[in-house]
């Protein structure tokens, strides 16, 4: 047998330990007289009392003082009374040796006390390793910000081992009076429903945590009633308590511990099951603060964008409005003046066109109207056209794709051309954009310097930004003397509205 498995029962003082220990305590006596009985010699009371105390050592780890010096107690009393008469004749060296039973009763006392209060110590110590290696492991798990499914799984393992539980389950109180199971763990393997929404009501944990905000119990489930506890009454439960999930001042969920056993969970359980709550809790308060973060990201993002969209609008609408409308009166007036002052009205109606241009190249800068109108491939097309380096355009991408994905996948490629050009003395760039599986892929590839750094500028770390802000994630490989070569992934969800 495994030493774990050894140690394990050792440790765990349960009902069967117990009866074990009280039946030794009581036969073990009884045995040994009963063995030494047709050995008529006085030597027979060394190996008595040498045996005796062996056994009163084995009680006193099994079960601690109480019964050892049951043990002790009974050991003297029988040696006394079956080696007098009548059992045994009055003859010298059949005798009980007095002084020796009475050393021994002192000597056994003793010894029943240190070994039960060592044993004692021992359990308490191997139990308190116990819990801390069980929570060292959820809490390792937190720290690494581990998924919060992968996370609740582990808490109700590992509780539902250390507590001796048949099973544990979290769950999670919904706004509308119900539970939702969110991680179960059992002893004997079985499948949980996850997902399942209970709505609460009746007599069970669930509810009386929901309902007082603290820890629960309950020693029977025979009078347990509601939607919860029709959902375990297959399971055989007999008893159960229940901690609650608290994050940042709000009931979350609870952490329930059941058993099948007759005997109640331990009276520590509650106090037990709040250690793994609190780290749950931390877990929770973490994810929903980089949710959080990230929605808000997100929203920044959507206002800037929507912002640049406003502020191209205003000047087209505006401004290029109005110097068309200048350039159509210029037209006018020039057949009307005299031949040396036309020379410089064409000059003025060359300014404007020239003026148009720059606005409109801002513009598409600014929000690429294009983008809008013919989708990614035709605005891609285009922003290549536009770049002082030749690019090679490769699209796998069928049709058009949500707006916000569109739009990041364009950004990714207008910087990565104008970082091609303005860095890296390249002679050509190739982009590809590719979408499967959900992702689109966008890699833009130079053949120049290399040696890119998105800390000396504000291009590339605001590109991370936009890209991470939507759950994407981008990648930069320029080693020095062989070019660069910037991969972005980007989700394509469905923009929110
Ligand atoms: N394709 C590239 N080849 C070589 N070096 C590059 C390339 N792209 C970027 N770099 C280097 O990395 C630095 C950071 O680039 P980034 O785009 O973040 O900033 P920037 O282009 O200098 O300024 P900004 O984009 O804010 O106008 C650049 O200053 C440049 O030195
Ligand atoms: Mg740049």
């Amino acid at each position: 047998m495994p030493s774990g498995l050894v140690g394990a029962w050792l440790r765990r003082r349960s009902l069967a330990r117990r009866v074990a220990a009280w039946a030794l305590a009581v036969g073990g006596p009884a045995l040994l007289t009963l063995a030494s009985l047709p050995l008529r010699s006085s030597l027979v009371l060394g190996g008595f009392l040498f045996s005796l105390i062996l056994v009163v050592i084995a009680v006193a780890v099994l079960d601690g003082v109480l019964p050892a010096l049951t043990a002790v107690v009974l050991g003297v009393l029988v040696r006394v009374v079956f080696f007098a008469p009548p059992f045994v004749s009055s003859h010298a060296g059949l005798q009980p040796n007095l002084v020796s039973l009475s050393g021994f009763a002192i000597v056994g006392a003793v010894v029943a006390i240190l070994i039960g209060e060592l044993a004692k110590l021992a359990e308490e110590q191997a139990s308190s390793r116990r819990v801390e290696a069980a929570l060292r492991r959820v809490a390792t798990l937190v720290a690494a910000g581990a998924p919060t499914d992968e996370l609740f799984a582990a808490v109700c393992e590992e509780a539902g081992k250390l507590l001796h539980a048949e099973q544990t389950t979290m769950s999670r109180y919904e706004s509308d009076d119900a539970v939702t199971f969110v991680a179960g763990w059992s002893r004997s393997g079985a499948a949980f429903t996850l997902g399942a929404r209970l709505r609460l009501g009746g007599r069970n944990l669930a509810t009386m945590v929901a309902r007082s905000h603290r820890p629960a119990r309950m020693d029977s489930y025979s009078d347990a009633s509601g939607a919860v506890a029709e959902a375990v009454s297959g399971s055989g439960s007999r008893s159960a308590a229940g901690t609650p999930i608290v994050v940042q001042g709000r009931l979350w969920g609870v952490l329930i511990a059941t058993t099948v056993n007759e005997q109640p969970l331990a009276p520590d359980t509650e106090t037990r099951l709040a250690s793994f709550t609190e780290l749950a809790a931390t877990a929770i308060a973490n994810a929903q603060a980089q949710a959080d973060v990230a929605a808000s990201r997100a929203r920044i993002l959507a206002a800037a964008d929507e912002t640049r969209r406003r502020i191209e609008r205003d000047l087209h609408d505006g401004v290029q409005q109005r110097l068309i409308t200048q350039a159509l009166l210029l037209s006018g007036i020039r057949d009307r003046v005299p031949a040396d002052v036309s020379a410089d009205v064409d000059q003025v109606r060359d300014e404007l066109a020239a003026t148009r241009q720059e606005l409109r190249d801002l513009c598409q800068g600014v929000h690429p109207t294009i983008l809008v109108e013919a989708g990614l491939q035709a605005a891609i097309r285009d922003l290549a056209r536009r770049s002082p380096l030749p690019v090679r355009v490769q699209i796998r991408a069928g049709g058009r794709l949500p707006g916000s994905c569109e739009i990041n996948a364009y950004y990714v490629a207008a910087e990565a051309f104008t970082n091609a050009a303005k860095h890296a003395d390249a002679s050509a760039v190739d982009i590809t954009i590719e979408e499967a599986g959900g992702t689109l892929t966008v890699q833009v590839r130079d053949d120049g310097a290399g040696g890119a750094d998105a800390s000396r500028g504000s291009g590339l770390t605001g590109l991370r930004d936009r890209v991470e802000a939507v759950g994407g994630s981008m990648r930069l490989d320029s080693p020095a003397g062989v070019g660069t070569v910037l991969t972005v992934l980007l989700p394509v969800t469905a923009d929110d509205h």
